[in-house]
């Protein structure tokens, strides 16, 4: 890293501590600065303009600076810039945010409970079936399952949640009674000739015998985004949903849908559980809900829930969870505005034509020699990258495909994201189509020079 002493990148590296950040490492590289963004551009401190395709962790999805959005947070913080929703104590944005979430939830949506982060969403979802369990009598049912891959947050139970073994490793966990059904990737693990129906038909088996062998009166709720996003966007197979809820119903185990990156159209429906037919219990969602511009989330509890609730409530006393800044007006104020913005464009007509856009821009790399599959849904898509297409033979881990790739990409002005062997795309829902041929353009430059790097 060459710097000036007082330069940005040096001063990044005497004070910050990043997350998700190789720290020897970016003692050595320095910062990626991004100075300013708009749209879907952004600029580093050396002036270079990147296309960002990713809406930076999937959540910018109005833009970088969306005028709206400020306006609302300003007009909100003139007028009362904090209030909480502590012990009876309310607000209008949090009241009329709530109201709106559920006009647009499944139906059998009740109530809105909101914190700040994706990761605080589903902490509260653990509790919540903890707490339900307890409510119905059924203390002992506590097990949660999620899925291999999955990625639910950093928090101790959400990352326990989490099926990603390096985010377990370094801290000792998953805590126990957090366990990890399939991962459901056909492209990676479906048996040759094997079909998608019959996969999921072998996973669903595969979950039923784990919670039998744990014992169906000790399983409490399966947690699972219908699309795993930053797994590189990995699509169930068909029928998947469909056979698993089929599991969990047969032994009574609650479906808490993460929607944090697939809620607000982001699938082509305002849900991810409704692209996929799920019948959630709870749903937490964040992210799009202020299209990134200030932090807030939201769990949606269906009516067997929030009863269940309020019966140990009325038994054990206040609901004892909180969170100073959860349901935050600027922040819920922003999301309102977020929220007829999307009313406004006709998202999901809009994301229909946006999508069939970068579906169609993205298939034209089927048959590039690193291409193993391409998975587009809505505006979000994921790209299994291969070292023999014919074999499907995986490149190793050391070998860091993804990164190499995303490092070309960089160097071409495109911003996605590289995890394992998959990038992920999840532009921001202003984006053109004529940006989304530039995400081709660049992509393609990408490839190229990374496969002409990787036959060498
Ligand atoms: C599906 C999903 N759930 C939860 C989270 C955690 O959200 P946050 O980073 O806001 O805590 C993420 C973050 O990327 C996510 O993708």
């Amino acid at each position: 890293m060459e710097t000036q002493p007082n330069s940005l990148a040096a001063r990044d590296v005497a004070a910050l501590v990043h997350p998700q950040t190789n720290l020897k490492r970016h003692r050595e590289t320095g910062p990626f600065v991004i100075d300013r963004a708009s749209g879907v551009w952004t600029w580093d401190d050396d002036g270079n303009r990147l296309l960002d395709a990713v809406s930076g962790l999937w959540c910018a999805s109005l833009g970088f600076a969306p005028e709206r959005l400020a306006q609302a947070a300003y007009d909100q913080m003139r007028k009362m810039a904090y209030a909480h929703l502590y012990r009876h104590h309310s607000h209008e944005p949090a009241i009329e945010l709530a109201e709106k979430l559920l006009a647009i939830a499944p139906a059998n949506m009740s109530k809105v409970h909101f914190q700040c982060t994706g990761s605080e969403a589903n902490d509260v979802a653990i509790k919540l079936v903890w707490y339900y369990h307890n409510a119905i009598g059924k203390p002992e049912k506590r097990k949660i399952i999620s899925r291999i891959g999955a990625y639910h947050g950093s928090s101790v139970a959400t990352v326990s949640l989490s099926g990603k073994s390096d985010m377990h490793a370094q801290f000792n966990l998953p805590l126990d009674g957090f366990l990890h059904a399939d991962c459901p990737n056909h492209y990676r693990d479906g048996r040759d000739g094997e079909r998608e129906e019959d996969y999921a038909a072998r996973l669903a088996a595969n979950l039923d015998r784990l919670i039998e062998d744990e014992g169906p009166d000790t399983v409490a709720a399966f947690f699972a985004e219908p699309v795993m996003g930053s797994s590189g966007s990995i699509l169930p197979p068909k029928t998947y949903f469909e056979k698993i809820q089929a599991v969990l119903k047969k032994h009574d185990v609650l479906f808490v849908a993460d929607e944090v990156i697939c809620g607000f159209g982001r699938t082509g429906k305002m849900w991810g559980s409704e692209t996929f037919a799920i019948e959630p219990d709870m749903m937490s969602c964040a992210k799009a809900l202020s299209a990134g511009a200030l932090p807030i989330s939201a769990l949606l509890v269906s009516d067997k829930i929030h009863d269940a609730m309020v019966t140990q409530s009325e038994r054990t006393g206040n609901f004892a969870h909180g969170h100073t800044y959860a349901g935050h007006p600027a922040s819920a104020a922003v999301a309102l505005e977020a929220l007829k913005i999307y009313e406004e464009m006709d998202l999901i007509a809009h994301i229909g034509r946006l999508g069939a856009r970068l579906a169609e821009t993205l298939a034209a790399f089927a048959g590039h020699p690193l291409v193993g599959t391409i998975d587009t849904i809505g505006l979000m898509a994921g790209i299994e990258l291969v070292k023999d297409k014919d074999s499907r033979e995986p490149f190793a881990p050391e070998e860091k495909i993804a990164a190499r790739v995303g490092d070309a990409s960089q160097r071409h002005g495109l911003i996605h994201r590289a995890m394992g062997n998959r990038i992920a795309f999840a532009p921001a829902y202003v984006i053109s189509e004529e940006e989304i041929g530039e995400i081709g353009i660049r992509l393609g430059k990408a490839l190229d020079e990374v496969c002409a790097e990787v036959r060498q």
